[in-house]
């Protein structure tokens, strides 16, 4: 942590949430990324003496903060654990009237520069949101080998350059290994040998391995169902993708089984009905809000609704 100086994380769409999960006064519901408490604070104040409000976050940094602020609060429960493990729960599968992962990283994470998320700063190159498990972009970068280096860069970071920046890595890490953010960040800057505008040529780089080292993307898509099943009829799921790939994902589960083409002659395979409906579009935040907080100029706000008891996906 920053020495002396509180970290602080503004919430995003913070008007959107709220209506986004229709709270009710007496209702259960769940925040799958407790942060610094922005979203869970707001829905608290809606709710009354009979409303429970279950926090959850990987970062044991932010645990810590929510059981500080939180913890004497009778309505609320709290739990260390990725979102995607919100069905074994039991106070989750109680069932729920609203679910919000507001995903990706807290700029208290990002912000404390020994949390190896940033090349602006120099840190041993960690990147976990739970650093008391799992491989460090370290450990992954000695691990891997190329081609897997590359698909990650390629896929995660949609860096066209991957093949290129894995064979520097390769290369390198036969003299010594890569610890630190500023040795990754130069490595990417003398392979790809040219200043972007406005970007950081390690941006992509940076962002795929965050990906890559706390499986964002597969607790995501594991998440969405057991949500789903946890969500009461009529129950709100809510998410904020800051990534395409992430609302992407988000985008067609919301959608469900989509039909197969109807063969000639043959009756339209029958599909299997979406447990969840959108409501409204996909929101973005306006101007202002950009203006005041750059971090929420990427982010994507989806609603759906459960319309079945029927459970995941
Ligand atoms: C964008 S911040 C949330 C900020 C929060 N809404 C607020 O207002 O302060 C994302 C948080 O979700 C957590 N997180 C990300 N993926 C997670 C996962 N799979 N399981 C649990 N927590 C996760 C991160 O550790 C981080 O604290």
């Amino acid at each position: 942590m920053t020495a002396g100086r509180e970290l602080q994380h503004i919430p995003v769409m913070r008007e959107a949430v709220l209506a986004g999960l229709a709270l009710r006064a007496n209702g259960r519901y769940l925040d799958g990324t407790f942060g610094r408490g922005g979203h869970a604070r707001a829905i608290l104040e809606c709710l009354g003496g009979d409303g429970r409000l279950l926090l959850m976050d990987r970062d044991p940094a932010a645990i810590g903060h929510a059981r500080r602020e939180f913890g004497d609060d009778p309505r609320v429960a709290i739990r260390h654990a990725n979102f995607s493990e919100l069905g074994e729960w039991e106070a989750a599968r109680a069932g729920l009237d609203g679910v919000l992962l507001d995903l990706g990283v807290s700029s208290p994470q990002l912000d404390d520069a020994a949390r190896g998320f940033s090349f602006q700063s120099d840190a041993p190159l960690d990147m976990r949101m739970d650093p008391t498990t799992g491989e460090s972009a370290a450990d992954f970068l000695a691990r891997a080998d190329e081609r897997e280096i590359a698909d990650v860069l390629f896929h995660y970071g949609e860096e066209r350059m991957s093949r290129r920046i894995a064979r520097a890595v390769v290369a390198r890490r036969r003299e010594s290994p890569i610890t630190t953010t500023r040795e990754l960040a130069e490595l990417v800057e003398r392979t790809l040998g040219r200043r972007e505008r406005n970007k950081h040529p390690a941006t992509r780089t940076f962002q795929a391995l965050r990906l890559k080292v706390n499986d964002e993307l597969g607790s995501l898509e594991r998440a969405l169902p057991a949500a789903t099943a946890a969500l009461n009829p009529g129950g709100r799921l809510v998410v904020i993708s800051f990534h395409s790939l992430e609302d992407r994902i988000v985008k067609q589960f919301i959608r469900g089984p989509q039909a197969a083409p109807a063969r000639r002659g043959l009756p339209a395979p029958p599909v299997a009905m979406a447990p969840l409906q959108a409501v409204g579009r996909a929101q973005m935040p306006d101007a202002a809000e950009i203006a005041r907080n750059p971090r929420a100029r990427s982010a994507v706000l989806r609603i759906a609704e459960k319309i079945s008891s029927g459970g995941g996906a």
